[in-house]
Parts: structure tokens; sequence; C-alpha cells
């Protein structure tokens, strides 16, 4: 039996369905079963680097919390200790501030950190292993591209999103005989857009993993058409770019302080453009962006983020620290939080791209 310690926790990056759920399965079976209690840190690794941003995080916090979505601590995707970002005078520098993070969980009396992230927030918290902070990680993200699990929570919950807006455009692509472009989230793995594509009986499916030739989505357009209709459905992912053409970049990694990664966004009117070229068919471009991660969670997310989080406490007993709960055939397992910097990617010559095909779903290839 271990004594009960004194855990801080900490949700960082994009916010996803489920991270709700993991907070109430690791405080409810710490507090009931181990007698630990937790220190809630508000946005991130941002509340380890400044002031007033902890509080004590107990069962009654978690009431009613299971369905929400987001997440109680709130969540930061540009606090990262080892480049924080600092104002000086009328520029930003980026600053390693790790060292404060180490004195600060000193300070406040933790035995250990929770870090709840995708792959961003648990390399900082590899990093901080390293430098001897006492860590367990839980992967999330809808983006579904942490190699060390199977599964994210929050993926399941963003392909029924995903998957219920393609049902929606299909009768208006069919009513107004449109091509439906519509752009889904993913960053640079194409998980979400194969998955959807596929519930959503989505004709062409353009991923990052698979660069498009324009000519190969007209011609499938074309092959579509009927004496009487030719809508097309559309599902691109925001990292997808045409053989030769570059990413559709929002915003570069340089221009956001602290964030370390480019945001992606109009890979969708980038394709439209480029088939308006070759096609008289009208184009629409739907870009679902953040309601893909908001709201409430699926019941598969609620019970994967609880099975995190309780299992969490099972590497805190056994002294795994610098480890992240995972989820490898259907079991919950620890693996080394640096299994957490190696990104998956979809395989383009794997089996549901090529039953897909043979279903005569185009990949722009
Ligand atoms: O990683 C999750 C994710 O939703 C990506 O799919 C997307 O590219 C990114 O986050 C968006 O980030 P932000 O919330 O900063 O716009």
């Amino acid at each position: 039996m271990t004594r009960p310690l004194r855990l801080g926790v900490l949700t960082g990056g994009g916010d996803c369905p489920g991270l709700n759920a993991l907070i109430r399965g690791l405080v409810r079976r710490g507090a009931h079963e181990f007698g630990h209690e937790f220190v809630g840190i508000e946005n991130g690794y941002m509340g380890l680097c400044e002031p007033e941003l902890v509080r004590p995080l107990g069962v009654e916090d978690t009431r009613g919390i299971l369905p929400k979505g987001g997440t109680i601590l709130g969540t930061s995707n540009r606090a990262n200790p080892f480049a924080y970002a600092l104002r000086e005078g009328d520029h930003w520098v980026e600053r390693d501030v790790s060292d404060r993070v180490l004195r600060r969980c000193e300070e406040l009396g933790l035995d250990g950190l929770v870090t709840i992230g995708g792959d961003g927030t648990l390399s900082i918290g590899h990093r901080l292993a390293e430098k001897g902070l006492k860590v367990v990680g839980c992967p999330k993200t809808i983006d579904n591209d942490l190699s060390g699990t199977d599964q994210t929570f929050g993926f399941d919950t963003a392909r029924l999103i995903v998957t219920e807006a393609l049902d929606r455009l299909h009768s208006t692509a069919e009513s107004h005989d449109r091509v439906m472009v519509v752009e889904i989230m993913g960053r640079h793995a194409g998980f979400l857009t194969l998955d959807s594509g596929i519930a959503g009986g989505a004709d062409v499916i353009l991923l990052p993993e698979i660069p498009y030739r324009v000519e190969s989505i007209v011609e499938k357009i074309r092959r579509r058409a009927t004496r009487r209709r030719s809508f097309s459905i559309i599902a691109i992912s925001e990292g997808a770019f045409p053989e030769g053409g570059t990413l559709a970049v929002m915003e570069k990694a340089e221009d956001i302080p602290g964030r370390g990664v480019v945001r992606l966004g109009g890979a969708g009117k980038v394709c439209a453009d480029l088939l308006a070229r070759h096609i008289d068919a009208e184009i629409r471009v739907t870009v679902l962006g953040h309601l893909q991660r908001g709201g409430s969670p699926s019941a598969a997310d609620r019970v994967l983020a609880t099975r995190y989080g309780c299992k969490v406490l099972d590497l805190v007993r056994d002294g795994q620290w610098g480890h992240m709960v995972a989820l490898r055939n259907n079991a919950i397992v620890a693996v080394p939080l640096s299994e957490s910097r190696k990104e998956r990617r979809v395989d383009p010559h794997g089996e549901l791209v090529r039953f897909a095909k043979s279903m005569g779903i185009g990949f722009g290839d």
C-alpha cells in the first residue's frame, strides 16, 4: 500500500472531449483508494510558470464534469517552459524557465506531476522528467497521431462530429448539385479525415500522407456525374497539399510566441480554387474548425479517458515515473514518455486506405 501523496495535475495543448472524464477518474480513484491529495494546475504549464494558478482539486470538484467538454483546469498551447514567451519591451522573447517549474513543484510540495496532453505537452513532460521531476503522462488529442498508444481519447468524439457534418452536407450538396469541400483538423496526420471520410461516405479523401493531383480529383468528380446529378463530397485534411505544393498555413510557428508549431488552415480553399479551374459545378468550402473539439465526449472517449485516469494511479503506486499510460491491444499499459515524441501517420498502403480505394473512393493520387 502506497502512502498518500500530493499530486499536481495539468492539461496542456489543444483541449479535447474526455479531459474532464480523465480528471474525474484520477481524482476519485486517487482519493478513495489511495488517500491522495490533488493540486489542480491551471492553463497547462503556464500554471507552473506563473504564480496564483494552482488550486486544490478534490472529489467535490469532479462532480458533474463527466459529460462536459473542454477541461475544468484550462489549457494553453503556448506555455513551453523550455521556450517560454515573455514580453520584453515591445517584443516577445523565449526563455528557458524549466528550473523555475522544478522549484515551483517543490514549493507546492508535489510528490509528482500528472500531465495530460498531446505530443507537445508530453514531450515537455519527458524533458522535465529528464531533469528529475516525477512525471506521469496521459495521451490525448483528436488527431490520434501519437505512436505510443493505439488510440488517444478525444478522437472518437471528433470522428462522430465530422461524420455527422458529412452526413448533413450530403443532403444540401445533393439538392444543389454542388461539390462540397470539407476541411478537417488533424495537423500532419490524416486519421480523423480518413475515418470520418469513410464513415460519412466521402467521395474523395485527401490526406497529408498522400499529396494530391487535381486532375485525379477532377476525373473522379466527372465519373460520378450522371445525367441528373453530379454532386460530390471531398473530405480534406487541414494538412493535405497538392503534389509539388506546400502546406496551407494560417500562422507560422515563429509568429506565435511560445507555441513552436505552425497553425494550419486553408487547405480546403486551396483545393477548391484548383478544382474551379477545371469543373463547372458550384464548389463550396466548409471549415469545421473548433466544432470538432468542442462539446460532450462520446461514451467511448469517456470510458477510455476514465481508464487512463485510473491507470495513472497504478503507475504512481509502482513508481513508474517518466512513463505515460497507453492503450495497447485493448489493455491500458505503461510506456516510456519518450514514446510520445514519435509521431504516427496514416499508412498510405495500409488496410483502410486499400479497402477505401477498392470501393472507388478517390485519394487524389
Ligand atoms: O492538435 C489538435 C488540433 O485541434 C489540431 O487538429 C489543430 O491543427 C490544432 O489543434 C488547432 O490549434 P488551435 O486550437 O491553437 O487553433
